[in-house]
């Protein structure tokens, strides 16, 4: 018998690596800072550095399950789905960890907090984003999914990809300087939206190694519009000046290749699976004759 506390446990109460290994990776980022608490704490802000800690693993657990669907398909490993539900509470955890630090920063004050998310227009979508998670951690429950059905459930939940857009912005809005890593956190959820957007359109749950090799190019090429775009908006200069630019790799890798490299590893995990799911099935056939 088991009990639903005991997350490191499966639904038939077995001891699982993956859950184990989620857990621990859930728990990562809390170890990172503990091991740095001397540094935060004697930091200019260590409040608003452990805002940003949790904002910023907020984000990338989100990341991660939204990968889900696409890496059970590539590795060729169903039971990733078993930790979907645990990545999605921990996303929630965090963020839930990111707004209560805000609130201390506020110093507990509710009239300050409610006021200063409603005169800043990034702290509104963060808050719309919040809310929105927050709706799917309180249905993430069986008894949520029975009580809604699958088909509202699922429906429901498909407002995840409103969210990742909402913290994107918010992401983004927040940064002052460099956005170099906040482009490739937004390659790396179009990639995973482009993914399903394309699965759906070959009316398969499984892209071929050739379709996420047009993926890596196609997202990668976004991603050079999109930033070229930004800084150009931003600078006041043409778009084309910055996409000459994207071989200059004095100034560091852009998003763009770091999204292409990200989707070439992808295609090469997808080939090698596919050799491998193909030699077994045929070792298998040998052996049934
Ligand atoms: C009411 C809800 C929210 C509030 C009040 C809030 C507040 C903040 C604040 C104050 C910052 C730091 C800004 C600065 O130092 O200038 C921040 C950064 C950030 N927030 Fe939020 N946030 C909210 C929701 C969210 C959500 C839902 C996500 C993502 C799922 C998110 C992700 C982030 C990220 C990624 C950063 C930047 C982290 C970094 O610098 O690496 N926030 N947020």
């Amino acid at each position: 018998m088991t009990t639903s506390w005991q997350l490191w446990r499966d639904r038939r109460g077995q001891l699982s690596t993956l859950r184990l290994a989620t857990l621990a990776l859930l728990l990562f980022p809390l170890a990172k800072a503990a091991l740095q608490a001397n540094e935060i704490a004697h930091g200019a802000r260590p409040l608003n550095e452990l805002i940003h800690r949790a904002g910023f693993w907020a984000l990338v657990f989100l990341g991660v399950t939204l990968a889900v669907t696409p890496f059970r398909r590539v590795f060729r490993y169903g039971n990733l789905i078993d930790i979907r539900r645990m990545l999605g509470v921990g996303t929630f955890c965090y963020i839930a960890t990111h707004l209560t630090l805000f609130f201390a920063d506020q110093s507990y004050d509710p009239g300050k907090f409610f006021h200063e998310i409603s005169h800043r227009v990034y702290l509104i979508v963060g808050a719309a984003a919040w809310l929105g998670l927050a709706t799917l951690a309180a249905t993430s429950t069986d008894g949520m999914v029975r009580r809604l059905g699958g088909i509202r459930w699922r429906r429901l939940h498909q407002i995840i990809y409103a969210i990742a857009l909402l913290a994107l912005i918010h992401y983004f809005q927040q940064t002052k300087a460099d956005v170099t890593v906040p482009t490739f956190a937004a390659s790396l959820f179009v990639w995973l939206i482009a993914y399903r957007l394309l699965a759906w359109w070959q009316e398969t749950s499984e892209l071929s190694t050739l379709s996420l090799l047009a993926l890596a190019i196609v997202v990668s090429i976004l991603t050079f519009i999109g930033e070229a775009v930004g800084i150009a908006i931003a600078f006041h200069v043409s778009p084309l000046v910055v996409l000459n630019t994207i071989f200059d790799f004095d100034a560091g890798i852009r998003p763009g290749w770091q999204v292409f490299a990200a989707g070439l590893a992808v295609v090469a995990v997808d080939a090698v699976m596919a050799r491998w799911r193909g030699r077994a099935v045929r070792t298998r056939a040998v052996a049934a004759e």
